[in-house]
């Protein structure tokens, strides 16, 4: 069975997109059976994996809304990745499902018939705390990933976040729980990467992944490219990180699943 994984942080741009993409490339790279999900109305991880957002039909709307099963909204994407796309329609979803039964765990209904094809689910989300992401945080089974961002100090948010977590565990999906933080563009030059890598262990102890991962220009170029960092530019600082945090991600599964494949 998959490992499935939401990353969340309800503040925008803070590295969620590019950590999942990231991620499943070098997941997919050492071979593990990957699939993508994309919850972003905004469909920056469907574009980073070269489609074109706008051709995606059906897409995670249609999923949700069970207008689609989940089979005619897969893609065999490049690199080895499978991925449930998105599309700026999803942003309805929001409003279109208020009314909807098991509105919460739609998302969670439709992995459910392929979780035992893949070894990892990564599930993306929008920079909010609604309905998406909640579904996400719902459908993932084996805890979330935080990114959270260096360059600012992100204490108040993280405990909104953090309440919404226990509200899901506590209603929705008690399996969830924090898997891990992990600290992104962080800036070696600077005193302020520093004291949030520190404040936020302090948060979150024995919870922040030890890789940190730096700002790194090729980061940022490689979704024009449609490519993960692990094809673009593999030598990159930003690449070795990713590459780390994989394996870092890897080795705590296996500690603490007996294997890796859902022990
Ligand atoms: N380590 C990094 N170094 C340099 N640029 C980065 C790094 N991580 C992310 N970026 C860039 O910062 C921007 C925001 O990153 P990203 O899209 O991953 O954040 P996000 O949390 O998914 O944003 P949103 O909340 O809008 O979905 C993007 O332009 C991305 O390319
Ligand atoms: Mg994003």
């Amino acid at each position: 069975m998959a490992r499935i994984y939401a990353i969340a942080n309800q503040k925008g741009g803070v590295g969620k997109t590019t950590t999942v993409v990231n991620l499943t490339g070098y997941l997919a790279g050492s071979g593990r059976r990957v699939l993508l999900v994309d919850m972003d109305p905004q469909a920056n991880a469907t574009s980073a994996l070269g489609f074109d957002k706008k051709q995606m039909q059906p897409s995670t709307y249609q999923l949700l809304l069970e207008q689609a099963p989940l089979d005619s909204v897969r893609r065999q994407g490049q690199f080895q990745i499978d991925l449930l796309p998105s599309h700026p329609a999803l942003a309805g979803a929001e409003v279109e499902l208020v009314q909807a039964i098991g509105r919460e765990y739609r998302l969670q209904r439709a992995l459910q018939s392929v979780a035992a094809d893949y070894d990892y689910i990564l599930i993306d989300s929008p920079p909010s705390l609604g309905l998406l992401t909640v579904n996400a945080l719902t459908a993932a089974q084996d805890g979330v990933l935080i990114p959270v961002q260096c360059e600012y100090l992100p204490l108040e948010g993280l405990s909104q976040l953090t309440q919404t977590i226990h509200l899901v565990q506590e209603y929705l999906n008690p399996k969830l729980h924090i898997r891990g933080v992990m600290m992104t563009m962080y800036d070696s030059r600077t005193n302020l990467s520093r004291q949030v890598v520190e404040e936020v262990r302090r948060h979150f102890p024995n919870k922040v992944f030890k890789t940190i991962i730096p700002r790194n220009v090729r980061l940022s170029e490689a979704p024009s490219f449609g490519q993960p960092i692990n094809i673009y530019a593999p030598q990159s600082p930003g690449a070795i990180a990713y590459k780390l945090l994989a394996a870092e991600l890897i080795t705590g599964d296996r500690r603490n699943g007996g294997s890796e494949h859902g022990g």
